[in-house]
């Protein structure tokens, strides 16, 4: 239906590329999904660390430990901007926490797979923090400030983690024939679940013509994931690694690689709760919130006896 006059001011401020504040006009639409974007992508950061947080403990050597235990706080600290930008949107972390526990809030469905070995490390680094850069990339450049802001930032360790993860497989890709084995186990079972972060493909994706004519969204889903294949294939092939996808070749015409899309069935099922590491996951996060109510009431009461004693 027709604009009204304030839709077309916020549009045109949109398709000039200005930058939307908290204080500004905002069509309630824009608000809504910008609330369900961000703070799914704060609860993917926070939920991120249970399958790397597992195998601090276990890392090989302290120097391994040592980064794993850096990477994991960044991720902690990339929740945080995440929640702060979507605070700026009107609604609580509290809320926002109630709704990843009951279900209505989203995390990337990647998190929902085990890192059974230290090779799995090796392989979330580079595939699924490559694929987040990928994502994030470009988000740097949407239309809500706060939420630009935090992207920006979080780019700058982003490919830190990346590069650390690369650095695993490279050591076990030239290592023993067994570490071979196991990073190519860890690539097979992770290089799907890595191609499902980007979303469904474009036909299926239900928020993407909106989210892009407000700049929430700068590329599509599939334009995205094709990036990502182009450029992991030759990261793949300077390991020695196989991508686990017959079909996978190089198309002189589009100067892309053709690949063969994930099984969609499995990424909705994941969706749906019942991927192999859901409940875990979420029970996970369900502790953490309950033992932490102590410390949250504590700090309200001393919050309320300071006002008092200020206002008295
Ligand atoms: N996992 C879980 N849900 C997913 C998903 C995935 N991999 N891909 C899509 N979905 C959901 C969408 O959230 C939407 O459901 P909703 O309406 O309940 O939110 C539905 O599937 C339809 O998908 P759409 O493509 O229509 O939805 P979007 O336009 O929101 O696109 C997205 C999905 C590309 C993930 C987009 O939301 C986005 O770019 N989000 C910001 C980036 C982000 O969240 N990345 C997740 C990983 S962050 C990370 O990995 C941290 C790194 O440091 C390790």
């Amino acid at each position: 239906e027709e604009m009204t006059e304030e839709e077309r001011h916020f549009q045109d401020r949109v398709d000039a590329d200005e930058k939307i504040e908290p204080k500004d006009w905002m069509p309630e639409g824009y608000r809504k999904t910008l609330i369900r974007q961000i703070a799914q992508h704060a609860h993917s950061e926070v939920v991120g660390q249970l399958p790397e947080g597992n195998w601090i403990t276990r890392a090989p050597t302290l120097e391994r430990k040592a980064i794993l235990l850096a990477k994991v706080q960044d991720e902690a600290g990339h929740g945080l901007y995440l929640y702060c930008a979507a605070e700026t949107l009107g609604i609580s972390r509290d809320e926002l926490t109630e709704k990843l526990l009951d279900g209505s809030m989203k995390y990337s469905s990647i998190f929902n797979y085990p890192t059974l070995n230290w090779a799995d490390i090796g392989a979330v680094g580079w595939l699924v923090d490559g694929a987040a850069i990928m994502n994030q990339v470009p988000l740097q450049r949407t239309s809500y400030g706060p939420y630009s802001r935090a992207m920006i930032r979080i780019c700058k360790e982003e490919s830190f983690h990346q590069r650390q993860g690369y650095d695993i497989m490279m050591k076990m890709a030239k290592g023993t024939p067994e570490q071979k084995r196991m990073a190519q186990d860890a690539m097979n079972r992770f290089w799907y679940p890595a191609l499902m972060m980007f979303g469904p493909s474009d036909k299926d994706s239900v928020h993407s013509a909106q989210s892009m004519a407000w700049k929430i969204k700068i590329n599509t889903n599939d334009e995205l994931r094709q990036k990502f294949v182009d450029q992991t294939v030759p990261q793949a092939e300077y390991l020695g690694l196989t991508i686990p996808d017959p079909d996978l070749k190089w198309n002189e015409e589009t100067g892309h690689y053709d690949f063969s899309e994930p099984d969609w069935s499995e990424f909705y099922e994941v969706l749906k709760g019942n991927g192999p590491c859901n409940t875990e996951r979420l029970e996970a996060r369900r502790k953490a919130w309950d033992d932490g109510a102590w410390v949250r009431d504590g700090l309200m009461a001393h919050a309320e006896k300071r006002a008092a004693r200020r206002t008295a």
